[in-house]
């Protein structure tokens, strides 16, 4: 058996992944992490503990990796401590990226040819949210410069079972709960996102590509809005709330943004090709219909717990009963 190391592996994204390969019984597994993330998830998996921002990273030198999978890397140095301390280089890293990497100018349908965001040294170890895009691209850069075969995996926004973001699941429970719902710009403007089943199938293929040095974003729905969304929901789970649209200049005037109401960006922009996956990659996606299904069923099982991002009940509501008066003004 060719020996796997997943760097991460217990929280969403991982957890998927592990949960997929364990029943191929086609790879010797290794987990790296802290173990502070779900700490007994997978209890017959081989761990090592430690902290890969540390000299901890030593401990990956005590065995040969046939393949690596980083699913957990948020600074630069990082790969730098990485590629120090392997016994030997595997025949390939996989390395889980971001579509925040690219330096977004405008346009629509954004390729893998997008220049990336720069990174200063100060960015390189700088713990806040706004430059984790910097962070993400000058870690891509130093894959690229890795010297042995690797995979760049570029997702969008990531939904599915596990997701510890609510991003997606904001919209679900809404037209679950809710008689009336608030949406930006009537739910029309568009984005890419990746359900967590297809990125799971897509690294899992990545160990198997022929030779690469390759970067790919992995892209599910390249443009969907939020309507699209809202109205599956609505389809599966056999309600129909009123969608209250909130013009932009409106919901900026009342400091609303993209953390109130998630997914919203105020353009067409954030939307991503899937050109590049499609012609090297055998994995088909089963749509949104069918990860409705499975992604509802799951907040079924989590009794639809009330998400931990976007706007209050009350502020919601506020806001609608304003958008009410300016109809009768
Ligand atoms: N979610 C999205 O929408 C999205 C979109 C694009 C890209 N991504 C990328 O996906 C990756 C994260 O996905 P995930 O959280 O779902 O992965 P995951 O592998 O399921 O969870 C993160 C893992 O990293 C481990 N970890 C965290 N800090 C560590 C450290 N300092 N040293 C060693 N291990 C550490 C955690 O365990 P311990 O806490 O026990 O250490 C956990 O096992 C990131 O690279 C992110 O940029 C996510």
């Amino acid at each position: 058996m060719q020996k796997l190391l997943i760097i991460g592996g217990t929280r969403f994204i991982g957890q998927n992944l592990v949960a997929a390969l364990l029943p191929l019984q086609e790879w010797d597994i290794t987990l790296f992490n802290r173990g502070l993330t779900k700490p007994g998830l997978f209890p017959n998996v081989k761990r090592l503990r430690g902290d890969r921002y540390t000299e901890d990273i030593k401990i990956l030198n005590q065995e040969h990796w046939d393949y690596i999978i980083d699913l957990s890397c948020y600074f630069p140095g990082s790969i730098d401590l990485i590629s120090q301390h392997l016994k030997k280089k595997p025949k390939r890293y996989i390395y889980l990226s971001s579509i925040s990497s690219y330096q977004v100018q405008g346009g629509t349908m954004q390729s893998e040819d997008l220049f990336l965001k720069p990174c200063t040294e100060d960015q390189k170890t700088d713990t806040s949210d706004y430059s984790y895009g910097n962070r993400m691209a000058e870690c891509d850069r130093l894959l690229e410069k890795w010297p042995g075969d690797y995979i760049i995996l570029r997702p969008s926004i990531v939904y599915g079972a596990q997701d510890y973001t609510d991003r997606f699941y904001y919209w679900l429970y809404q037209i679950k709960t809710r008689s009336e719902v608030l949406i930006p710009d009537d739910g029309q403007r568009v984005l890419a996102l990746t359900y967590v089943q297809d990125l799971v199938q897509i690294l899992i293929e990545s160990l198997e590509l022929k030779d690469h040095r390759k970067t790919y974003n992995v892209i599910s729905h390249p443009s969907i809005s939020i309507r699209q969304i809202v109205e599956e929901a609505g389809r599966q789970l056999g309600r129909s709330p009123d969608l209250i649209s909130g013009p932009p200049d409106f919901l900026l005037a009342h400091q609303i943004d993209g953390k109130d109401l998630p997914l919203w960006i105020r353009g067409d922009y954030y939307t991503f090709s899937d050109a590049k996956m499609k012609a090297d990659y055998q994995s088909t996606f089963s749509g949104l219909a069918e990860n409705m299904t499975a992604t509802l069923a799951y907040y079924d099982g989590l009794g639809w717990p009330a998400p931990i991002c976007g706007m209050s009940v009350e502020k919601q509501d506020h806001l609608i009963g304003k958008l009410g008066k300016q109809d009768v003004e």
